[in-house]
């Protein structure tokens, strides 16, 4: 069975081809560079971008992947949670191919894809504990399979992602902050105490991270030369811009990692000593963060469980997680028809 994957939940338009043996092509565009220049996704221009590279990427996929639409068996396509314009762009091209070729349609949660892209690779036993951590989401979220998933505990206010983006915005990082904040740290010395873990002392899974930013600007307050203001080209930075920095930048860095790292292990562990799972699955933006990675990775080792975070490709936004959750819902049965709409916000 092929698979077409759709992606346009935010500022990355990610299309894919998947199939029982695993990825076919896939085709990306990133809007980073427009975003860039606002310090954050402005959505009316994201759904405009969408609309724009929607079409000829689509070309392209077939193109690289010598399939045409005949060959496409289902259309999976992202249809929340995300910004409406961006999805509508997604779920409208979704549905007029889908008419016109006469393939059933699947629309998907985005960050249950997020999560299962990390079977892309491997084959994961349930129940899973799942920890999305992204620009716009913290879950834990107890996954009794790949179509039975509960949400334990959310973020109440800010994402891991964007704590991480705050942080590296007052640094005078580039948008997507947390990513170059990630590069600063990695060349820093963690001091363990520097930042609070927020919101644990309570009985939930949920999570607050919106105190880090409080505590970063007080830290800045006392760090008053840490500060960078890199102009915001986009993504292509020398790595010398991260090697001249101040030590007490990378310090802060590291440190301020560790501890958004350390909150989310915290309630993972929680989570896991109420309801045992086989394995834990860490995914999302966030989840290319090394300090992420690697304190899961004592987490994991100290509750001997297997740990399965996606590669960094597919941690971000692409239609590979989209199309392969689309696989999997279709061998379950599930399929929609055409009332299928965006859902931005809410459960789906
Ligand atoms: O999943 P994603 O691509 O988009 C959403 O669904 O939100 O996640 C984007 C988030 C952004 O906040 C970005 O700064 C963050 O993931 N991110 C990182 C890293 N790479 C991406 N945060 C920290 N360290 C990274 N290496
Ligand atoms: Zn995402």
């Amino acid at each position: 069975m092929l698979v077409l994957g759709i992606e346009t939940s935010c500022d990355d338009t990610g299309l894919a081809l998947v199939d029982e043996n695993g990825l076919v092509a896939s085709v990306m565009a990133s809007q980073v560079p427009i975003h860039a220049l606002f310090g954050g996704v402005v959505p009316e221009l994201a759904s405009r971008e969408h609309a724009r590279l929607i079409g000829p990427l689509f070309d392209r996929l077939l193109q690289e992947s010598g399939k045409s639409l005949q060959h496409i068996d289902r259309i999976a396509v992202t249809r929340g949670p995300g910004l409406l314009g961006s999805l509508l762009v997604g779920v409208s091209f979704a549905k007029t191919l889908s008419l016109a070729a006469d393939i059933p349609l699947i629309g998907i949660n985005h960050l249950h894809a997020h999560l299962l892209a990390a079977g892309l690779e491997n084959e994961i036993p349930f129940p899973a504990l799942g920890v999305l951590v992204s620009g716009g989401h913290t879950h834990l979220i107890r996954m009794d399979s790949p179509v039975d998933m509960h949400v334990l505990g959310k973020t109440l206010d800010d994402a891991a992602g964007e704590a991480c983006d705050k942080f590296g915005k007052m640094l005078g990082l580039p948008y997507p902050g947390g990513m170059y904040l990630d590069k600063l740290g990695q060349l820093g010395d963690v001091d363990k105490h520097l930042f609070p873990r927020p919101y644990i002392k309570n009985e939930t899974y949920d999570f607050s991270f919106s105190g880090m930013k409080t505590a970063a600007a007080l830290w800045l307050e006392q760090h008053k030369n840490a500060g960078l203001h890199l102009p915001p080209l986009g993504k292509e930075y020398a790595e010398e811009f991260f090697e001249n920095a101040p030590s007490e930048t990378k310090n802060g860095a590291a440190s301020y990692l560790y501890a958004v790292a350390d909150t989310l292990v915290i309630k993972a562990r929680r989570a896991i000593k109420e309801f045992p799972a086989a394995c834990i699955i860490v995914a999302g933006g966030v989840a290319a963060n090394s300090f992420v990675r690697r304190r899961f990775a004592e987490f994991a080792r100290e509750m001997r469980l297997p740990l399965y975070i996606p590669q960094n490709k597919f941690c971000s936004d692409n239609g590979i997680m989209v199309a392969y959750t689309g696989l999997l819902l279709a061998k379950s049965g599930l399929c929609h028809d055409d009332t299928l709409t965006a859902v931005p916000r809410g459960r789906i």
